[in-house]
C-alpha cells in the first residue's frame, strides 16, 4: 500500500489502489464504496439491487459495479488481479428464533454473511499480498454476545469474528492484515428496532471506522473497531 493511501487521498504520481466491497448497494457497503472512491480508490462494488449499483456509479467514475448474488453465483471473477482492500460488508439480518429457524434459512445466512466473505477473501489472497493489503469484516454487537430471535445472525457473526481472527494469524506472515469492525444499531434498513431512528450510528460513521483501518500506518493494524452511539442503545 502505497504512503498517500495511509493518509488520506491519492495523488496522481501514485498508482491507484483498488477496493472490493461487498454490500455496495445500501447502508453501511454504500458509504464505504462512496468514501473510498473519494479518496481516489477506484471501488469493485458489489450486490444484487441493478439500480442501486447503477445510481451507485453514476456518483463516481472510479466505481465499478458489479451485479451478483454472494450466495448462488459463482464468485470467479468478481476479484480483479490488484487488490489493496476487501471490505464483506454485505449480511442478512434474519430475527428468528431456532425452533423457526429451517435448515435452509442457517444455510442462507451463514452463506452469504460467513462463507461469500471467506471465499472472496480466498480469491483475494494472492494481491492482498502483494500489496500488503487489508481485509476489513463488517461484524456486529451480535459478533460477541446474542440475543433471543437473534441466534442465526449472531451464530454467522461469531463465524464471523472466528474467521477474521483465524485468517488474521494465518496471514500475519503474508502481510496481509485483517479487521473486524463491530457497528452497533445503525439507520440502514437492515435495523428495523423500534427507537427514534435519530438516535441511530449513521452509515456513513461505520464507513469512516472501516475507511480508518485500510488507511491504517503500515506497522499496525487495527483488529477490532467497536462503534457504538455516543449515547447508548439496547441493542
Ligand atoms: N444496520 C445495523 O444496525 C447493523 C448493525 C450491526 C452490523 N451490521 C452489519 O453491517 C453490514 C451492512 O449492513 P447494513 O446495515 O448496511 O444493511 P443493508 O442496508 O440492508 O445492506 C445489506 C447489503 O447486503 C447486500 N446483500 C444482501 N443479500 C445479498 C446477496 N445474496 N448477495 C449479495 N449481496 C447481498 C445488499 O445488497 P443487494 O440487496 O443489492 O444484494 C446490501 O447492499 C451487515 O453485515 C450487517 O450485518 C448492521
Amino acid at each position: 500500500m502505497n504512503i498517500s493511501t495511509q493518509t488520506g487521498t491519492q495523488d496522481s504520481t501514485q498508482p491507484t489502489t483498488t477496493a472490493v466491497v461487498t454490500g455496495a448497494t445500501s447502508g453501511i457497503g454504500r458509504e464505504v464504496a462512496r468514501q473510498l472512491a473519494d479518496l481516489g480508490w477506484r471501488v469493485i462494488a458489489i450486490g444484487r439491487d441493478q439500480e442501486a449499483l447503477d445510481e451507485l456509479a453514476a456518483s463516481s467514475e472510479r466505481i465499478t459495479p458489479r451485479r451478483a448474488d454472494l450466495v448462488t453465483d459463482d464468485l470467479d471473477g468478481l476479484v480483479p488481479e490488484q487488490v489493496d482492500a476487501l471490505v464483506h460488508a454485505a449480511g442478512i439480518s434474519p430475527s428468528t428464533s431456532v425452533e423457526d429457524t429451517s435448515e435452509e434459512d442457517w444455510e442462507r445466512v451463514l452463506a452469504l454473511n460467513v462463507t461469500a466473505g471467506a471465499a472472496l477473501a480466498r480469491r483475494a489472497l494472492p494481491a492482498l499480498r502483494s500489496a500488503r493489503g487489508t481485509i476489513v469484516f463488517v461484524n456486529s454487537g451480535a459478533g460477541t454476545a446474542a440475543r433471543p430471535r437473534n441466534t442465526p445472525y449472531a451464530a454467522s457473526k461469531h463465524a464471523l469474528r472466528a474467521l477474521a481472527n483465524g485468517l488474521r494469524v494465518e496471514e500475519e506472515e503474508n502481510g496481509v492484515r485483517v479487521s473486524t469492525v463491530y457497528p452497533g444499531p445503525t439507520d440502514t434498513p437492515m435495523f428495523g428496532g423500534d427507537v427514534d431512528r435519530a438516535a441511530l450510528i449513521r452509515p456513513e460513521s461505520v464507513a469512516k471506522a472501516v475507511v480508518m483501518a485500510i488507511t491504517a500506518s503500515d506497522d499496525v493494524q487495527l483488529t477490532d473497531i467497536h462503534v457504538r452511539p455516543r449515547r447508548e442503545l439496547s441493542w
